[in-house]
């Protein structure tokens, strides 16, 4: 049996169209499921959209349309934006798919039956944009502490999950499989924070009714996490999916560790489903160092992205430039930097140099001693331990030797026909590694250098003055 790689990106809310924070890990999912493909993995790499709750109902109120009319009018703006950044996932899942529906309503029945649900009644905070509850000690003069806006207190009958119950488990579970959270810098705040205690979840609000109802009780709806979060499974009941789970990665922000490794494994737990094996949270990006803020303007989406200097180079900035995991900030001025000097003017360079060379005076079949030089099992490490950024400069390096090599053969004036040869094979390799991150200009190379007579090619990254 082939080996299998499930990949996830956080479902993103339809509220908006998507900007570069949602690209990021999209990208991310995509370099992956592109690497596994590579290595004769059976890959399944899913996407979506996180479509019910209050939040998208009152955003669907301020144009005037119901919800499903507005989360309609947007699910295609995602799909033009993960195209233009050549993002090939397998599933768009959107969590008004019928599918998902059924199966949601399926799990709550057992886990009620199960006893681990039961009613109540809230009284708390809830900030809608967060789709978060809150307690008074989290506030900051009232107002969320992500959003800084007035918080809404909620009284209202509710429906409870027994978190309290998954202490234990949860905190066994950390210490058995120490990657689950990752990177492990990440791990130490939310295993103190269960170590603290947890508190019951209101899973069902009864004031709004945009959700999924619950099967035991139709005036309520769903608490909107507990639907999205089930996407990850409810995509591999698929047939021919089911082999998929439990998934290897979810991929996601920083600001959502929470959910994914709290309350997302206690779900599992209590619905007798194994856990996933891994959450990995990247960090946040700024925009020109102040935060990315719609109302403020300071917001880049996908198609002012690509704009600047294209698609790959939108994609090669964004994981060169900082390691995954960390915190980031985009400037326009960084990505075109990088495009001219390290796309261009290394990468481009050399494919141009060496195509032209080739072009004129062949090439002589010989051991490639050049290839040597490139670490194939450090990059092959550096891409599955999520270090991109590495990765990319390890490719790199190579991509100067192969440079320094045109010019220590003075290949130009000895005609050397060998050197061509270890060099072209060494342009192949670097298009293979290359591929996950940049393939649209990966799929050129290796078609202009797989040929008998190579020819020079047009540009690949034209500089940006
Ligand atoms: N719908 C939930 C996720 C449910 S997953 C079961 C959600 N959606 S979201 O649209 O608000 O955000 C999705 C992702 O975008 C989060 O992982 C978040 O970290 C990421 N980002 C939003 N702004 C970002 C930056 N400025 N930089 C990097 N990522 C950012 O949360």
């Amino acid at each position: 049996m082939k080996n299998k790689f499930y990949v996830t990106t956080p479902i993103y809310y339809p509220n908006d169209i998507p900007h570069i924070g949602h690209a990021y890990t999209t990208i991310a999912a995509d370099i992956l499921a592109r690497w596994y493909r590579f290595k004769g993995y059976d890959v399944f790499f899913l996407t979506g959209t996180d479509e019910h709750g209050k939040k998208i109902e009152n955003t669907a109120k301020k144009y005037n349309k119901t919800p499903r009319e507005f989360v309609d009018s947007l699910i295609p703006k995602f799909k033009e934006a993960w195209k233009k950044l050549n993002l090939n996932y397998d599933r768009f899942i959107r969590t008004t798919d019928k599918d998902h529906e059924k199966f949601v309503q399926e799990i709550l029945q057992k886990v009620y039956d199960k006893g681990d649900i039961y009613k109540g009644h809230y009284e708390g905070y809830y900030c809608t944009e967060c789709e978060a509850y809150y307690t008074e000690k989290d506030l900051e003069n009232g107002c969320c502490p992500v959003h800084k806006t007035k918080i809404e207190k909620l009284k209202e009958e509710s429906y409870f999950f027994k978190l309290s119950n998954f202490q234990n488990r949860l905190l066994e579970f950390y210490r058995e499989n120490p990657d689950f959270i990752s990177p492990t810098y990440r791990k130490d705040e939310v295993i103190n924070r269960v170590k603290e205690g947890l508190k019951d979840l209101s899973i069902s609000r009864s004031s709004f009714k945009w959700g999924i109802p619950l099967p035991f009780d139709k005036k309520h709806v769903v608490y909107v996490w507990f639907d999205a979060l089930f996407n990850y499974y409810s995509a591999t009941r698929d047939k021919n999916k089911e082999k998929f789970w439990p998934a290897d990665v979810h991929l996601i922000g920083k600001d959502i560790v929470w959910f994914h490794t709290v309350y997302w494994p206690a779900f599992l737990l209590s619905a007798g489903i194994e856990l996933p094996k891994r959450v990995f949270a990247h960090g946040w990006w700024t925009f020109n160092k102040e935060k990315i803020s719609k109302s403020k303007g300071k917001v880049i989406n996908i198609e002012e992205l690509v704009r600047i200097a294209g698609s790959d180079s939108a994609r090669y900035f964004l994981f060169r430039h900082i390691p995954f995991g960390e915190d980031g900030d985009f400037s326009e001025n960084a990505l075109i930097e990088r495009h001219n000097n390290e796309l261009a003017n290394k990468l481009g360079n050399l494919v141009s140099r060496v195509a032209s060379l080739a072009e004129k005076y062949g090439t002589e079949k010989t051991e490639n001693k050049l290839l040597k030089k490139l670490q194939l099992k450090k990059i092959e490490n550096q891409i599955e331990n999520y270090q991109f950024d590495k990765a990319l400069n390890e490719i790199f390096a190579f991509i100067d030797n192969c440079n320094q090599y045109v010019q220590d053969k003075k290949i130009w004036e000895m005609k050397d026909r060998k050197a061509l040869y270890e060099l072209k094979e060494s342009i192949l390799k670097i298009a293979e590694m290359l591929w996950p991150f940049i393939p649209e200009s990966a799929d050129k190379i290796k078609k202009q250098f797989s040929t008998k007579n190579i020819k020079k090619g047009e540009i690949l990254f034209k500089k940006i003055g």
